[in-house]
């Protein structure tokens, strides 16, 4: 569904992803960690389009996307939702929902009644801007805003940034009922390492821009050597 080959990328002259392939079959859930400043960020910003490739190539179903405006990413069913400033504060959780709809109108009350059913706690509170949330309701109007676009792909950084320990087990589990009730494709950066590698079906470990170990959750998980340098065990 989603392939990486040998993407170069970073700001100005400055080389931070230094050849990364990777890729997502349909229906993965594919994570991506490694530690602060490892470049993570900077790799999905490019294939989000957010930041232009030096070398290398972006495919989504077999086409080539290296090049595409990022506003064309919704329509072709990916979507970005950034580590920062993911949602708009000084707008209503109704009108974050609106917002994500935009390229997606018509199936829109269908996408809200499946958002709410996942998310009940975003009905509960529509009429509430969305500064008023808290920090992990707040990750869940992004994820909410970005579902109301219907993608089959989607690419989160850090979606439990800055949360307390039992709201990352939420949010993350939440994840994974996307790729499992909704059949959705997720390429998931994460800084818990641990919790993330529970979760996903693969993961990549990316240390100064470029992949040192991939493998399925499992086999990293039991990986003596890997516990030690990033699983804090
Ligand atoms: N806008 C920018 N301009 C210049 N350099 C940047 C910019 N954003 C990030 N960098 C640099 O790129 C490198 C990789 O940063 P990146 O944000 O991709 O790391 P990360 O793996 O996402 O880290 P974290 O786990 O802290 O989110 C760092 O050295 C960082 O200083
Ligand atoms: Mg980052």
């Amino acid at each position: 569904m989603l392939e990486v080959h040998n993407l170069v990328t970073g700001y100005g002259k400055a080389v931070i992803v230094q050849g990364v392939s990777l890729e997502v079959k349909p229906g993965e859930l594919v994570t991506i960690i490694g530690p602060n400043g490892a470049g993570k960020s900077t790799l999905i910003k490019a294939i989000a389009r957010l930041i232009p490739t030096f070398s290398g190539e972006v495919r989504y179903n077999g086409v080539n996307i290296t090049n595409l405006p990022p506003d064309k990413l919704i329509e072709i069913g990916i979507n970005y939702v950034p580590q920062l400033e993911n949602v708009f504060p000084n707008m209503t959780v109704m009108e974050n929902l609106e917002m994500g709809a935009l390229k997606n109108e018509n199936a829109f009350e269908r996408n809200l009644a499946r958002v709410f059913e996942i998310f009940p706690i975003l009905e509960e509170r529509q009429e509430q801007k969305a500064k008023k949330l808290s920090g992990g309701e707040r990750q869940m109007l992004a994820l909410a805003r970005a579902l109301m676009s219907d993608p089959q792909l989607l690419l989160l950084d850090e979606p439990t940034a800055a949360l307390a320990p039992n709201l990352v087990t939420e949010i993350l589990k939440i994840i994974k009922t996307l790729k499992e009730k909704e059949q959705l494709s997720i390429l998931l950066v994460e800084q818990n390492a641990r919790k993330s590698l529970e979760i996903c079906d693969r993961a990549y470990i990316l240390v100064m821009g470029k992949v040192a170990r991939t493998g399925t959750g499992k086999e990293l998980l039991s990986d003596p050597e890997l516990g030690k340098a990033f699983l804090g065990a």
